[in-house]
């Protein structure tokens, strides 16, 4: 006889990524490589999100190619896009269509509030679209849209996803349960890796060039910006996240290149001089890291019709999720559906 089992639907997770640049080491670390791992206990969605790129100006031939390169670039750090649903925003509707709605349900003091937008424009002032000024309302119904009780997000979009619970409990508290109102998903593992110029500041794409390692350097680039990377005065390798930031970052990163404890990574180093330190682990990042990943990229990369057929079959699969919620929405304001 067989078991008559009921499983009870997966939580769903959402994630979104700009195809502005490439991810870097940081983001790496602390998010995509885990990401492979929630595939078995909850269903995923990973988003390129092209729709938030056009805040900015954007070359349309550069941005096309970025959101494929970052396709094949999720798929090649181990995203299997059948157990995940990796899609482009701009393919499924939904989302434009949703956000103008909530855009009827968010306050301008709301969104005058955001730091991100105070920042943005005032980096951009020629171009303060309105776009920039709802960015997050976009953001909200990306995440909205699937029903998604977790989103894994860092520091910098914490404000947005409050806002996002907001307007989804807003919403609610006129028509009845309709969103999921989301969390914030706390890995269990993930690296916080930090800038190799200023170890105090998280590793970030925005910053100068040599602050960060892309996914998609050169391996000799990135042994240079290991060998320039800041340390201290003294010349004792050991974990310590306030006095020694530089040094505690390489062995942060050093130990999760590798797969090892902090503890055995620090041994490893034992009596050792910061140039070897430096050297080390910049090889360890270019082998365990740069170079698979890149291998496996350049693989994926050649065969444009395998993308195409992903990018097509997954934002379908996207729809069908995203049509449910979307059509209740519709309903409960008022649109003939
Ligand atoms: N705004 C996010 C960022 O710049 C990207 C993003 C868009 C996102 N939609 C999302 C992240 C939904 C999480 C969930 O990093």
């Amino acid at each position: 006889m067989t078991e008559n089992t009921v499983t009870a639907p997966k939580k769903i997770i959402f994630s979104g990524m700009q195809p502005t640049g490439y991810p870097t080491l940081g983001n790496y670390l602390g998010a995509i490589k885990n990401w492979g791992a929630l595939q078995e206990e909850y269903d995923c969605l990973y988003c390129i999100v092209d729709m938030h790129a056009i805040t900015v100006r954007q070359d349309p031939a550069q941005l096309r190619k970025n959101a494929k390169n970052l396709l094949a670039l999720f798929i090649a750090c181990g995203l299997d896009p059948e157990e995940n649903i990796l899609y482009m925003q701009s393919q499924y509707h939904g989302h434009a269509e949703l956000s103008w709605i909530l855009n009827c349900y968010t306050y301008m003091g709301e969104l005058g509030r955001m730091t991100q937008f105070k920042e943005k424009s005032a980096k951009n002032e020629a171009n303060i679209n309105t776009g920039l000024f709802t960015y997050p309302v976009l953001m909200a119904a990306d995440i909205l849209l699937f029903g998604t009780a977790l989103v894994p997000v860092g520091d910098d979009q914490r404000q947005h996803l409050e806002l996002s619970r907001d307007v989804a409990m807003r919403f609610n508290n006129i028509y009845g349960d309709v969103f999921t109102v989301p969390e914030a998903y706390i890995p269990k593992s993930g690296a916080r890796i930090m800038s190799l110029t200023e170890p105090t500041r998280k590793m970030s794409k925005s910053d100068e060039e040599n602050s960060y390692v892309s996914l998609m350097d050169a391996p000799d680039a990135v042994i240079r910006k290991f060998k320039r990377a800041v340390t201290d005065s003294d010349m004792e390798i050991r974990y310590d996240q306030a006095e020694k930031p530089g040094i505690s970052n390489l062995l942060e990163i050093y130990a999760n290149a590798c797969g090892i404890s902090i503890d055995a990574a620090v041994a490893e180093f034992e009596g050792k001089g910061y140039g070897h330190l430096k050297t080390t682990v910049g090889e360890a990042v270019v082998g365990n890291i740069i170079e698979p990943v890149q291998g496996r990229f350049a693989e994926i990369s050649k065969d444009a019709a395998y993308l195409d057929e992903i990018m097509k079959k997954n934002a379908q699969r996207a729809a069908q999720i995203g049509e449910r919620v979307l059509k209740k929405v519709k309903k409960k304001v008022g649109f003939v559906v």
